[in-house]
């Protein structure tokens, strides 16, 4: 059992005061408990996700780019076309597309969704990923050319008259005025855990994200790249999203017994690189985000209220992997965790993905924003994160180890 923090009615000073939601899109069936061989979109299906997505209340959907995925941007307008409220995050790799001609495409989707477009930039975690497209840079590079991308994106929203460039990375002539965004802006959120990722998002971006790790180590890579930003003489630090794949049951022992049955079967999959088009290789990632979920999976299985690592073990962290584990009210107040040490973008999404984003919209969601909501009312925390206490609390450790 981890030693319980004492859960005052006082609101603690890092928290975010308020919270939006995200959940990746997926286009087909296929998930890593129940891998489908497809290279496709299931378009009904994926109507239905984006559907259920909206009407589960989340804020924003992912749209993910690998170099065998679908176009995250084609992806993003289809989201746009389908629903009314949520804001597609288009993945981005700034080898893929020149940055004007991206500021381009963002901005019409900007108008087309009339102001919901989010760009996501991903400097590449991989050398033999980014080599597939013809990128080979080295990663210090790579995000080196991801600062100069970001400038010009914001230029080419924001310039009223023409202007040219002559950079590390690019060079032309006379562009603009740009075809504008709907709105003044697009927010720019940037992925990655390296030391230039932060140098990179303490700088510019808007949103700074991360994978699902321990609440101490997150804290610190908060305060790391808040003070990016201050050292910049920002006023403004980016907004913290944070990612997790929640196994959630009706009870803290159920959720468990579904874990340990869903990680022999996810172990299973990618033995067997069953699941996604490209082999999932065995050795150590490139990327730190995944460097890191692999050592706290090697230090504890379990972490705080409901971080579990296992699932990081077995898929070797390809992407997000760190799941929480609970009832809906314990899986809430670990969020809540989060939140109070300054997260204010949460992203879920589970190993039953359409069946698991209907569910914690039901279930999870109005926990959290019932929690902030009492919390903006009588300016004190609510009792959902000092009654549903699971690993600080006495049973959960015996349901986590029961179903080994
Ligand atoms: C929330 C989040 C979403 C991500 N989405 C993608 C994606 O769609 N495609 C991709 O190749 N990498 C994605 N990444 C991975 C990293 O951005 C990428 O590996 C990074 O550019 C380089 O890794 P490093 O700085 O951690 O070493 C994502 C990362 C995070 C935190």
């Amino acid at each position: 059992m981890t030693s319980a923090p004492v859960f005052t009615p006082q609101i603690p000073d890092t928290a975010a005061r308020k919270v939006e939601f995200i959940s990746l899109s997926h286009l087909n069936p296929s998930t890593e408990l129940d891998p489908v061989p497809t290279r496709g979109i299931d378009l009904d299906y994926f109507r239905k996700y984006v559907r259920a997505l909206e009407d589960g209340g989340y804020d924003y959907t992912l749209l993910p780019y690998g170099s065998n995925s679908a176009d995250s941007f084609v992806v993003a307008s289809a989201v746009g076309q389908l629903t009314e409220r949520i804001r597609p995050i288009v993945a981005l790799r700034p080898n893929t597309t020149f940055p004007l001609v991206a500021a381009q495409k963002l901005a019409t989707l900007d108008q087309l969704t009339e102001g919901r477009a989010v760009v996501h930039l991903i400097s590449g975690g991989s050398d033999a990923e980014q080599a597939r497209q013809g990128d080979y840079l080295p990663k210090d590079r790579r995000y080196a050319r991801t600062a100069e991308y970001v400038d010009l994106l914001r230029r080419a929203w924001s310039e009223r008259a023409p202007f040219s460039h002559e950079g590390e990375f690019y060079r032309f002539d006379d562009f603009g005025p740009g075809f504008a965004p709907h709105g003044e802006t697009i927010p720019i959120s940037i992925g990655g855990q390296s030391d230039q990722a932060f140098q990179v998002g303490g700088e510019q971006a808007d949103v700074f994200s991360f994978w699902g790790e321990p609440l101490d180590d997150l804290r610190g890579e908060i305060e790391r790249v808040h003070a990016i930003a201050r050292a910049a003489g920002r006023t403004t630090l980016p907004r913290i999203w944070v990612t997790f794949r929640p196994i959630v049951a009706e009870t803290d022992e159920l959720a468990w017994r579904k874990a340990h049955e869903y990680v022999a079967r996810i172990g299973e999959t990618f033995a067997k690189s069953a699941y996604g088009k490209q082999k999932h290789h065995q050795h150590a990632p490139q990327n730190v985000g995944s460097q890191r979920a692999l050592s706290f999976a090697e230090r504890s299985e379990l972490y705080d209220r409901a971080l579990w690592t296992r699932t990081a073990a077995v898929t070797n962290a390809a992407g997000a992997s760190t799941a929480l584990v609970g009832s809906p009210e314990t899986v809430a107040a670990a969020i809540l965790d989060y939140v109070d040490r300054g997260a204010d973008l949460v992203s879920i999404r589970g190993y039953d993905t359409l069946a698991d984003a209907v569910d914690y919209g039901k279930h999870v969601l109005p926990l959290v924003r019932q929690e902030l909501a009492h919390r903006e009312a009588t300016g004190t925390r609510g009792t959902l994160q000092s009654e549903h206490l699971g690993n600080y609390g006495e049973d959960y450790r015996r349901f986590a180890a029961a179903g080994q």
